[in-house]
């Protein structure tokens, strides 16, 4: 059955634009090659929406995204405002705003660990090998969004961390849902020794947990789960946790999946989804054709199972993947010891390397 689609592309700052074109080459490919119909529109967000309009998110850009079928975003972020706290607009705004207005309230980050970069991570082979674990991070709650104050005299500050129950509830269920479908486990990560909002939180995902008999439910305090994590990340298979909690956790998580480079997310909630790679703009690495553009190429593979509901063609994008890194293809990022020099390409040659397989792979599955 073919499909016709708008998709908002939002490529952002930094590595951005780089990497994000990929993810769109990719679903242009799989459109060609299935038959289905993507139509491509672009806005801007974050710095580069600054520079141009003073605004990191304008209504222009999010009326856009609120008549997209899915959005492709890439990263927002610029050394300009990193090294200067003072500025009062920031491209970061941008984005939480958009995951405000979307009521992207449930973040998805799977940590995929593909058997050919047990390597390319920092921790030892057996300890990863088997890791398959989906994050639900909330997104529109806790400090993220509580009230900010500093006082007059700039010496005191304060980031309200507030949860509501529904926010818990509506992020729980997805959570159990998920796990019914893989291995029926959740270990929801809070700080209830300590924190108000983990006890409301820890509190509701119990009640919450008695729908989903089915599931066991078990609670980790976020330092000892951050401990787990690398100490033994196979126990882990749905984890389930809160905005800040979340964005630390796998930012570390990345580390299993070998680099930041490989992880995608999909943001959802109360219609359209929103699929980014975690890592960020990386400005660092900007324009230099060496950004790793596998995470916009993942997230481009969950847009089309998540928002269009498709199978085939995200799993024949994961396939692909696969079949690069057993050629041995690498980005600098995911190259080891034995990794050939040759075999290392940059942005560009392994889109370009991505797009050739795909084709290839596509051709062999039909004859
Ligand atoms: C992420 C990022 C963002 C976040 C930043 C850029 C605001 O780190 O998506 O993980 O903290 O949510
Ligand atoms: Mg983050």
């Amino acid at each position: 059955m073919s499909i016709k689609k708008n998709i908002l592309i939002i490529s952002g700052d930094g590595i951005g634009p780089e990497v994000t074109h990929w993810g769109k080459a990719v679903l242009s490919e799989i459109a060609k090659q299935f038959n289905h119909q993507f139509d491509f529109e672009d806005a801007l967000m974050g710095h580069v929406a600054i520079e141009a309009t003073g605004n990191p998110l304008t209504d222009e850009t999010l009326t856009k995204a609120q008549n997209a079928d899915a959005i492709l975003f890439g990263a927002v972020g610029h050394a300009k405002y990193d090294n200067d706290p003072s500025l009062k607009v920031r491209p970061e705004q941008g984005l939480l705003k958009i995951r405000k207005e979307l009521g992207l309230f449930a973040n998805l980050r799977p940590i995929l660990l593909f058997d050919e970069l047990l390597e390319a991570s920092s921790i030892k082979p057996e300890i990863l090998k088997g890791t398959d674990i989906l994050f639900f991070r909330e997104l529109t709650g806790d400090v993220y969004f509580g009230k900010k104050y500093r006082s007059e005299d700039k010496n005191t500050a304060s980031d309200l961390m507030i949860y509501h129950r529904y926010e818990v509830e509506r992020i729980a269920h997805k959570a159990f849902k998920a796990a019914q479908l893989r291995s029926k486990k959740v270990c929801s990560v809070d700080k209830a020794n300590v924190l108000e909002s983990s006890r409301l939180w820890r509190e509701t995902v119990q009640e919450i947990a008695k729908q989903y008999p089915d599931v066991t439910l078990e609670h980790l305090f976020i330092d000892n789960a951050a401990m787990q994590l690398i100490k033994n990340p196979k126990q882990f298979d749905v984890v389930l946790t809160a905005n800040l909690f979340g964005d630390i956790l796998t930012d570390e998580a990345s580390q299993i999946a070998g680099s930041m480079g490989m992880l995608a997310s999909a943001s959802v909630g109360e219609g359209i989804g929103f699929y980014e790679p975690i890592h960020g703009s990386a400005h660092d690495i900007a324009g230099k054709n060496i950004a790793n553009p596998l995470a916009s190429i993942l997230s481009a593979a969950l847009l089309l199972e998540i928002s269009f509901g498709l199978k085939k063609e995200p799993l024949l994008i994961i396939e692909t993947i696969k079949e690069v890194l057993k050629q041995g293809y690498r980005t600098a990022d995911i190259a080891d010891a034995n990794t050939e020099k040759s075999n290392i390409l940059g942005t560009q040659q392994m889109g370009e390397k991505v797009i050739e397989t795909l084709i290839k792979l596509t051709n062999q599955n039909t004859k």
